[in-house]
C-alpha cells in the first residue's frame, strides 16, 4: 500500500493570537460548537492515551460526557486496561480530531476517579441495553461471544440491573491544551495553553 500521493489541502480556517480567549475551556467550547456545526462525526469522541504499568503507550476512543469542575469526564470499567493504566500512572492525553474543520485538540492532564454516586446517577440515565452490557462485560478480559450473550440474557431475564462496582467515571484535569489548525502549504497553526506555577494559563505558539 502506497499513500504517498494522498494529500489534503487545509484552507478552511486560520488561528490568530488576537482572536484567542484567555481561557482554554472557552476556546475548547468554541471549537466544539464549530465541530458540531461543521457536521464532524461524533465530535465528543476522543482518543484517550494512557501508559501501562509496563510503560507501554495505550490508545483507544472514549466519549466525553461532560466538563464539570474543569474536568473532562468519561465513563468506563475501572478494571479495564485503561483502568489499570490509570491506577499505575494517573496521567492521560486526550485527542479530539475534527477533520471537517481541519482541526485537532490535544489535552494533557491528571486523572482521578469520580464518585460512586456520580457513576450510579449517570448509569441510571443510560438505555437498559447499555446497562446490561456494562454488567455483562468484564471489559478487556478474555471472553467468547457465547459467554457475553449468555451473561446478558441471564441479566435481562433476572431484571436485576444495578451499576457494577467496577464501572464509573474518570475526570481529567488539564494542565495543557494544544489547538491545531490546518493551513495552506502545511504552515499550520499550533496554539498552546499551559498552566504556569501560579496556576494562570500561559499562551504560546509552536512551530508546526
Ligand atoms: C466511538 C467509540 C466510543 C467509545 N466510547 C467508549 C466509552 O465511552 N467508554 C469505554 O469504556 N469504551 C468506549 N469505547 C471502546 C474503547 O475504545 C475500548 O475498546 C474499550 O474501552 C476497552 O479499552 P481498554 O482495553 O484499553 O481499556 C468506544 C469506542 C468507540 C469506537
Amino acid at each position: 500500500m502506497n499513500l504517498s500521493n494522498w494529500r489534503e489541502e487545509y484552507d478552511k480556517y486560520s488561528l490568530h493570537e488576537e482572536n484567542l480567549t484567555l481561557d482554554p475551556y472557552a476556546f475548547f467550547k468554541e471549537w466544539f460548537d464549530k465541530a458540531v456545526e461543521d457536521l464532524n462525526p461524533e465530535p465528543n469522541a476522543f482518543i484517550l492515551s494512557t501508559v501501562s504499568a509496563k510503560i507501554e503507550p495505550e490508545s483507544r476512543v472514549v466519549l466525553l460526557k461532560e466538563i464539570e469542575d474543569s474536568q473532562f469526564v468519561f465513563y468506563t470499567n475501572y478494571s479495564s486496561q485503561k483502568g489499570q493504566d490509570i491506577s499505575a500512572h494517573p496521567k492521560a492525553s486526550m485527542l479530539f480530531f475534527f477533520p471537517f474543520s481541519q482541526r485537532q485538540i490535544r489535552i494533557k492532564g491528571l486523572v482521578t476517579k469520580l464518585s460512586r454516586e456520580k457513576a450510579i446517577d449517570y448509569f441510571s440515565t443510560r438505555p437498559i441495553e447499555s446497562q446490561i452490557s456494562a454488567m455483562a462485560s468484564a471489559q478487556s478480559s478474555k471472553t467468547t461471544k457465547e459467554e457475553l450473550i449468555e451473561k446478558a440474557t441471564l441479566l435481562r431475564e433476572k431484571g436485576d440491573v444495578t451499576c457494577p462496582e467496577t464501572w464509573g467515571g474518570y475526570g481529567i484535569m488539564p494542565h495543557y491544551f494544544e489547538f491545531w489548525q490546518g493551513q495552506p502549504g502545511r504552515l499550520h497553526d499550533r496554539i498552546i495553553y499551559e498552566k504556569s506555577h501560579s496556576q494562570s494559563w500561559e499562551q504560546f505558539r509552536l512551530a508546526p
